[in-house]
């Protein structure tokens, strides 16, 4: 079994990602901490002003291929890895299922307010456009997607594993 989350950023993937490893007692990987330890940062703002963006999405790459054939896993992604047709394809081998937590703009921005740990969600409007543009691919890339909605994380894992794994 292996679980993959992708959504925006603030769609609650690590907050779902914890739940589901607790039910299913299954490990989990957090793909944005594993790129902050191999890139030795120790924040998202750090390695964008640092090092730059570019760094973040080939460290994702590197990673997802490093995981393709691990099984019995729950990974939740970096919002952006759907712009890596790449990415999405290593994690899905093996038998990989695809969850999308599909969050309105809204509920994101009322959920991120005061929070500076995304560099992406720094400019309201230009966060808005990531969101439009990407919006279509986290929906191609999903073999199932999730309306978050008012649901709780309890809710929408539990939705995950009656999807049937
Ligand atoms: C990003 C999302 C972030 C993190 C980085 C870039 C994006 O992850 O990878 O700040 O491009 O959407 P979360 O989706 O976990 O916030």
């Amino acid at each position: 079994m292996k679980i993959i989350l992708i959504g925006f950023m603030g769609s609650g993937k690590s907050t779902v990602a914890k739940e589901l490893s607790l039910r299913l007692k299954l490990p989990l990987i957090e793909m944005d901490q594993l790129v902050l330890d191999r890139t030795k940062t120790k924040s998202m703002t750090e390695l964008f002003t640092q090092k730059g963006e570019s760094l973040l999405r080939e460290t994702e790459i590197i990673i997802a291929q490093e995981y393709a054939l691990t099984n019995n896993i729950i990974i939740s992604t970096g919002g952006g890895v759907v712009q890596n047709k790449n990415i999405l394809d290593s994690l899905k081998s093996d038998g990989g299922k695809i969850f999308f937590l599909n969050a309105s703009f809204d509920k994101i921005e009322t959920r991120l307010r005061g929070d500076h740990s995304r560099p992406l969600f720094e400019n309201r409007k230009e966060a808005e456009a990531l969101y439009q543009f990407r919006a279509p691919l986290y929906l191609k890339y999903a073999d199932h997607a999730i309306d978050v909605g008012e649901k709780t994380a309890q809710e929408i894992a539990e939705e995950i594993v009656n999807y049937g794994l």
